[in-house]
């Protein structure tokens, strides 16, 4: 895995939106996955003002990687809406949330989202938070590595970490539809980003950890091709962190970049 450490969290919105809006430009066509939550905004933010300043996204197609089951589609907190919010009118070539009307057939519903992946050439590139707990979308742990979209029950630590986007905890959806860890796989880039003290056993977990459906952000050192985002504090239990940011300065010293 390539780990980028910034040193706050403003750093390290800035820092992956100047590798995914490099790929931008030089992939017009980009499929893009997206992720939701807090972590980020930033990023979204920066993308969202490279757009103002010119960078065509018109060719970009966006894939949602996770959605609450159940909530109007007015409802603030759904994360299509987030998302499209914080891209601020950012004009792309569409986008396709795992969403579900009410009474709809969800297992054929779950199975059309990942054709409609497919019939795209695939995710050209995932963005990724991660959770306390390791989880990335809403891929719990103990969630099977090779999982496709699928509806998912929502812990109540995880009803209890996303309460903030709700009036209360009843109000937080007990569903949700997510990628798979295995389509999440299958993505031929993977950009995680990680901010805060919180994050921080996680993200140790899932680079040095043992592969383990227990923190399932651990799978992405399967992936051949997944970049970490962190600021400090995130980073601050790794335990080779120094070496982590020597290989990237050599990175940097020889040219190498995103893509
Ligand atoms: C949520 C979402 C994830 C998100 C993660 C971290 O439950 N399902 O897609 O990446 O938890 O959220 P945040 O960035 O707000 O900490």
């Amino acid at each position: 895995m390539r780990i980028v450490v910034s040193f706050d969290a403003e750093g390290m919105g800035a820092a992956a939106a100047a590798d995914v809006a490099g790929l931008v430009a030089r992939q017009p066509g980009l499929v893009l996955g997206m992720a939701a939550g807090r972590t980020p905004v930033g990023l979204y933010r920066a993308l969202a003002a490279r757009a103002a300043a010119g960078l065509d996204f018109s060719g970009v197609f966006l894939f949602g990687l996770d959605e609450y089951v159940g909530l109007p589609p007015e409802h603030p907190a759904r994360f299509r809406r987030a998302v499209e919010s914080n891209l601020a009118g950012l004009r792309t070539a569409g986008g396709l949330w795992p969403e579900v009307r009410p009474g709809a057939d969800i297992p054929a519903a779950c199975a059309g989202f990942e054709t409609a992946i497919a019939a795209r050439g695939g995710i050209d590139l995932q963005i990724l938070g991660i959770g306390a707990n390791g989880h990335i979308g809403f891929n719990e742990p103990g969630s099977s590595l090779g999982g496709r979209t699928r509806l998912v029950r929502l812990s109540s630590a995880t009803r209890a970490a996303n309460r903030s986007a709700f009036g209360s905890i009843e109000e937080v959806p007990e569903a949700a539809i997510t990628q798979g860890i295995g389509t999440i796989l299958a993505a031929k880039r993977i950009v995680l980003l990680a901010d805060g003290a919180a994050k921080a056993a996680a993200v140790a977990a899932a680079v040095e950890g043992p592969l383990s459906a227990s923190v399932p952000a651990s799978a992405l050192q399967l992936h051949p091709d997944a970049t970490l985002y962190l600021d400090e504090a995130a980073a601050a239990d790794l335990s080779r962190l120094a070496d982590y940011k020597a290989e990237e300065n050599l990175r940097r010293r020889l040219g190498c970049r995103l893509g």
